[in-house]
C-alpha cells in the first residue's frame, strides 16, 4: 500500500466527499444553468455543491492555502503558499445528460508545479492518485503510459471548446488531419479523465485547446508520473494561464503528434 503525504490524503478525502455528492445527484432533477462562452457551457447545482464540499474540507485542514476553483474563481491568501486547483465536476454536460462519465479533479500546486493530483470518477469507482516523485496509481495499481511508437498505431482522445467560434476552424483542421491518419479518436467529455486515461495507458495521447488550469492541474501530473509528457501544442513547457492548449502523450508519440497538429498553427 502506497503511503501518501498529508496533502495527497487531504485531496483524496475531499475528492471522495465530492464524489459522493455527485453520485447522490446523478439522474435526479436539478437546476441546469448556462455560463457565458457557449450555449452548452452548463453548470448544475451539483457543480456548486461539490465545489463547496471540496473547498470547505481542505480549508479546514489548511487555512493558509489559496484556491483556484472553476465556479468560485480564485481565493488568494497572498502568502505564496500552496494553491489548490479544483474542478468539482469535470464533464458537466455528461452529468446533466445522465451519462456517468465525469470526475472530480483536485490538485495542490506550488510555483506552477503540481505536487499532488487526484481525479475521482464516482460512478465508475475509479480513483486516480499522483504524487510528485511517487508515481501514479489507479485504485492502488501503479500506472504506466503505453509504449506505442508510431502514430499510425495509436488510439487517441480529444475534446472541443464549448464555443467553437473561438477557435473552430483550427480545431476542425487539426481534428481532420489526425483522423486522416486512420486512427481511432475518442471524445469522451471530461478532460481530467482523458488525461488520467493517457496515464493509465488506455489512450496513447490526448490533445485539446482552450482548457482551464482546473481541467489539467491534476491530470498532467498523473501523465508525467506514469512516464508521459504534457506540453502546449507548440511543445513549450506547461505553465498556468487562463486558457491552455494541451498535448499529453506517452512521450514516444509527442513529436509526431505535435507535428501533425502544427500543420494548422497559422
Ligand atoms: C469540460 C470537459 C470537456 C472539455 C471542455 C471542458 P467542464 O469541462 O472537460 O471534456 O472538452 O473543454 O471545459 O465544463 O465539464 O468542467
Ligand atoms: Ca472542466
Ligand atoms: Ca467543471
Amino acid at each position: 500500500m502506497q503511503s501518501y503525504s498529508e496533502l495527497t490524503l487531504t485531496a483524496v478525502q475531499a475528492a471522495l466527499k465530492a464524489g459522493e455528492i455527485l453520485r447522490s445527484g446523478f439522474g435526479q432533477s436539478f437546476k441546469i444553468g448556462k455560463k457565458p462562452g457557449g450555449n452548452h457551457n452548463l453548470v448544475t447545482d451539483y457543480d456548486y455543491y461539490a465545489e463547496e464540499a471540496v473547498i470547505s474540507f481542505i480549508e479546514e485542514r489548511f487555512p493558509k492555502h489559496s484556491f483556484l476553483s472553476e465556479e468560485k474563481g480564485a481565493i488568494d491568501k497572498k502568502n505564496g503558499s500552496i494553491q489548490w486547483v479544483i474542478d468539482p465536476l469535470d464533464g458537466t454536460v455528461n452529468f446533466a445528460h445522465n451519462l456517468p462519465f465525469f470526475a472530480v479533479s483536485i490538485a495542490a500546486v506550488q510555483h506552477d508545479k503540481t505536487l499532488c493530483g487526484v481525479i475521482y470518477a464516482p460512478m465508475i469507482h475509479e480513483l486516480f492518485i499522483a504524487e510528485r516523485g511517487n508515481g501514479a496509481y489507479l485504485n492502488g495499481n501503479k500506472l504506466k503510459v503505453t509504449s506505442t511508437t508510431l502514430l499510425k498505431d495509436a488510439t487517441l482522445a480529444t475534446g472541443f471548446p464549448y464555443n467553437m467560434k473561438d477557435d473552430g476552424e483550427l480545431c476542425i483542421e487539426r481534428f481532420t488531419s489526425v483522423i486522416k491518419l486512420g486512427v481511432p479518436v475518442r471524445r469522451l467529455g471530461s478532460a481530467a479523465l482523458d488525461l488520467a486515461y493517457v496515464a493509465a495507458g488506455r489512450f496513447d495521447a490526448y490533445w485539446e485547446t482552450a482548457l482551464g488550469p482546473w481541467d489539467i492541474a491534476a491530470g498532467r501530473l498523473l501523465v508525467e508520473e506514469a512516464g508521459g509528457e504534457v506540453t502546449h501544442f507548440n511543445g513549450a513547457e506547461f505553465v498556468f494561464s487562463k486558457k491552455n492548449s494541451v498535448l499529453a502523450t506517452n512521450k514516444k508519440l509527442h513529436k509526431q503528434l505535435m507535428a501533425t497538429l502544427k500543420k494548422h498553427d497559422h
